[in-house]
């Protein structure tokens, strides 16, 4: 059984991805993670915001009026919970590249052009293999209208793509309108592959304590689906690599995101359950899968179910949802 895959340009051996999170970003887990069958991995972000609040701190130290800055400064003062500052996370590259032989993609979340962007050229030089864009953006300016939000992504490809000369992913919200046209923009400006989808974070209200309140929840399988419409939809409406993030947990999970057009399949909620052994289960469940139904190699079920190859193509668009309504 063939089971490589190709992604950003590299040729991995199989296509499950430890994805961005807190097992990526230490070395002892991350080799555990390539022991137990990772092609490759995602480090854990760092956020526009903590590099902008170094710049800022810089700037405020080398300033006689560092002053003027206070108020800034204060607000940055929360972000201080980074597990990783900018110059640690260099440095973490560094050590992951010493210890792992996989491709080691560093990561960068945020939702402004700027300055900030830059620091994906500090990332390549520290070793990374790639650098994986999360576009993270709560859009809840009345002012602010769909298309600009678009071209502010776009804008934020073009920049980071200039600045560096290896690949470049897009981790995309699924709140986008357009995301077939948003996706092939996005390769046109330079994203060598796209990986759908940041998952967002809820907020619940208490209703005592009359406050806010979020909880980092892991994923469960149900959301996989809403990933699977859109990979078999950008699937043919651009070339570029595709990966999956959110709601893998079980061999036929991957299948089914790989059928839809995913070139890799990123897993962070399940190994966090099940430890890194879980992607080992994987791996070798879905190969005994492919081999009883008498696959030959990845690439051919690969896409096999997207917007192009399945066999009722209107059942990802509008046909569905009105004869679905029609059966209850
Ligand atoms: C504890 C934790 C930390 C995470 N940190 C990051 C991060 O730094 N950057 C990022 O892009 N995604 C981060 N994620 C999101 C994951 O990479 C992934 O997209 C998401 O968990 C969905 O995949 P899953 O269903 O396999 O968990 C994190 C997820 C978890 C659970």
């Amino acid at each position: 059984m063939d089971f490589s895959t190709k992604y950003l340009g590299f040729d991995l051996p199989s296509p499950f991805i430890a994805g961005a999170g807190p097992l990526s970003d230490n070395t002892d887990s991350a080799k555990r993670l390539e022991d137990e069958g990772a092609s490759a991995l995602v480090m854990r972000s760092l956020f526009e915001e903590q590099i902008e609040e170094e710049a800022l701190a810089t700037h405020a130290a080398t300033e006689s009026h560092a002053e003027s800055h206070g108020e800034a400064l204060s607000y940055f003062a929360r972000h201080h919970e980074f597990v990783i500052g900018p110059d640690e996370y260099l440095e973490r590259v560094r050590q992951l590249k010493e210890a792992v032989d996989i491709p080691v993609v560093g990561s960068l979340n945020g939702y402004t052009t700027g300055g900030w962007l830059s620091y994906a050229n500090s990332i390549e030089q520290a070793g990374a293999d790639a650098i994986e864009l999360n576009v993270y953006y709560v859009a809840s300016d009345p002012n602010e209208t769909a298309a600009l939000i678009e071209e502010n992504t776009v804008a934020m490809v073009q920049d980071v793509k200039k600045s560096i000369g290896i690949p470049l992913a897009v981790k995309l919200s699924p709140f986008y309108t357009s995301m077939a046209n948003l996706s092939k923009r996005l390769v046109d400006a330079g994203a060598d592959g796209l990986v759908l989808f940041n998952r967002y974070f809820e907020l619940d209200i208490d209703v005592d304590e009359l406050e806010m309140t979020s909880e980092l929840r892991l994923s469960s399988p149900g959301e996989l689906l809403l990933r699977l419409r859109w990979l078999a939809i950008v699937s043919s409406a651009c070339s570029a690599s595709l990966g999956v993030t959110g709601g893998v947990h079980t061999s036929l999970d991957a299948i089914k995101a790989v059928m839809a057009g995913a070139d890799i399949v990123q897993v962070v909620s399940a190994v966090l359950m099940g430890g890194p052994g879980r992607l080992k289960t994987l791996e070798s469940e879905m190969l005994e899968w492919m081999t009883e139904k008498e696959y030959e190699s990845l690439a051919q079920m690969k896409g096999s179910m997207d917007a192009d190859h399945c066999p009722d193509p209107d059942v990802l668009f509008r046909g569905n949802y009105m004869s679905l309504l029609q059966t209850y």
